[in-house]
């Protein structure tokens, strides 16, 4: 471990989400008590972090920002400015950052990077092929089978990828990413790959050069409805640990992809320092890659960083001074965790801002849970609303799954908001199997 004296008496955490609030909780609670501050940060931040408005994609203001209030260290969420090249700009003045330059972040800004990548270190993942042209993916889709996945190229908030039930739907997914202009940039170049069937689990890995530590497992529910059902989100909720992660799959998902994963990014020549996301299927055959992202996951984060005991400063730091061995093995709480998200009504399509939040005295709520702040913001008159899709993450603790779901949900119940909307069953896979 880095000793408490040599660690960042400053840091910068950049984003504004619930995966954010996450990280500077984790932070501030560091035995190093570092002045922790965020940009853009939101409501619930701001009530124990200084929070800059400036935006998260803004890289010469963050930049400036860390040299005015002269920040020793800075931890960043969200993968756009990672993609727009914030950490290469910090790391050029000698400030140390946790989150890979733009040619790591390439890893999620690119599925087609990265299924080279993938492919060329015989990384276990679905076979795929990629098209800038309409005709020639028409005609390879003919010789697939369905279900069959079009994923656009390019970073598209999660939106850029469709499981095609039917050769029709497939077709005009196809149309659509290739000759619209939904996806703008992103959807000039697409992947069709084949279909993946399993359980899904994220596996987030600490990064620095060829060193690695393996977080606590966890797994997202990706769609809007309870039972799975609607369209994808960025996450409606986690647990953790995903017990279906068994230690002796774990143990075959280190050796099949982690490892390889972290060697194959070394020897692409990429020095990666941050958060690798795996987004791994668990099919009959094997766990196979669906995905890297390249920074935290959200709601991933608010699950797996309260079971940590290792300080999470600590932790970060020695990645970014390529000391991570130095860590030792992570501490993890025994405890499971569950964050349900709270929605505002009618998303991930149109929904309102702007409705009045009433939220619980910390007092009031269940023992051992958290609500994290996402979307969220203080109106002209100073009173808490809503400010976007995604609005609270509300975690809890508990000895048992059950205990950790059913404290969450008595929370969200507190929750006082009219157009609050959250699944009701996170969690229910674990539960239902146990
Ligand atoms: P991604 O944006 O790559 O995370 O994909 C979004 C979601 O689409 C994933 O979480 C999966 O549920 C699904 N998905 C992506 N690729 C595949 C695949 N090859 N087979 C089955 N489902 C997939
Ligand atoms: N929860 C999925 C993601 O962060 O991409």
């Amino acid at each position: 471990m880095p000793p408490l004296s040599a660690l960042p008496q400053s840091v910068l955490v950049v984003g504004s989400g619930g995966r954010e609030h996450t990280l500077v909780r984790a932070l501030l609670t560091s035995p190093a008590a570092p002045r922790v501050i965020c940009a853009p940060g939101n409501a619930g931040i701001a009530e124990e972090a200084p929070c800059f408005s400036i935006a998260a994609d803004d890289i010469s203001g963050l930049v400036a920002l860390v040299q005015r209030e002269k920040i020793a260290f800075v931890v960043v969420g969200p993968e756009v400015p990672l993609s727009l090249g914030l950490a290469d700009r910090l790391r050029a003045l000698g400030i140390p950052v946790y989150g890979p330059g733009a040619d790591g972040a390439r890893l999620e800004a690119s599925k087609i990077f990265t299924k080279e990548i993938l492919l060329k270190h015989h990384i276990p993942t679905a076979p795929a092929a990629f098209f800038n042209a309409i005709e020639p993916a028409l005609a390879y889709l003919r010789t697939r089978s369905i279900p069959i996945v079009v994923k656009a190229d390019g970073l598209a908030a999660g939106k850029g990828v469709v499981v095609a039930q039917s050769l029709a739907e497939a077709e005009a997914a196809v149309h659509e990413m290739l000759a619209g202009d939904k996806f703008g940039a992103a959807g000039r170049q697409l992947l069709i790959e084949d279909c993946l069937f399993g359980e899904e689990t994220s596996i987030l890995v600490v990064v620095s050069g060829r060193d690695y530590l393996i977080l606590p497992t966890s797994q997202d529910h990706k769609r809007i409805g309870d039972g799975d059902t609607g369209p994808n989100t960025g996450g409606m909720g986690t647990y953790s640990p995903a017990e279906v992660v068994t230690p002796a799959l774990l143990a075959r998902i280190e050796d099949e992809i982690v490892r390889p994963s972290v060697n194959a990014i070394a020897s692409e020549g990429i020095a990666f320092c941050g958060t690798l996301f795996i987004g791994i299927m668990l099919t009959p055959i094997g766990p196979s890659v669906i995905e890297y992202n390249t920074r935290f996951g959200d709601p991933e984060t608010q699950v797996v960083l309260p079971r940590l005991t290792t300080d999470l400063l600590q932790l970060l730091w020695a990645a970014a001074c390529d000391r991570l061995p130095a860590v030792g093995p992570l501490v993890v709480k025994p405890d499971y965790a569950v964050c349900v998200v709270v929605a505002a009504r009618g998303y991930p399509d149109a929904y309102t801002k702007g409705d009045a939040i009433t939220l619980p005295a910390p007092a009031a709520l269940p023992p051992a849970t958290t609500i994290y702040h996402a979307g969220t913001a203080r109106n002209t008159l100073g009173q808490l609303v809503t400010n976007g899709g995604r609005v609270l993450g509300v975690t809890a603790l508990a000895p048992s799954l059950r205990d950790a779901a059913d404290r969450a949900y008595a929370a969200c119940e507190q929750v006082l908001c009219s157009t609050k909307y959250f699944r009701r069953d996170i969690g229910a896979r674990q539960l239902n199997r146990s």
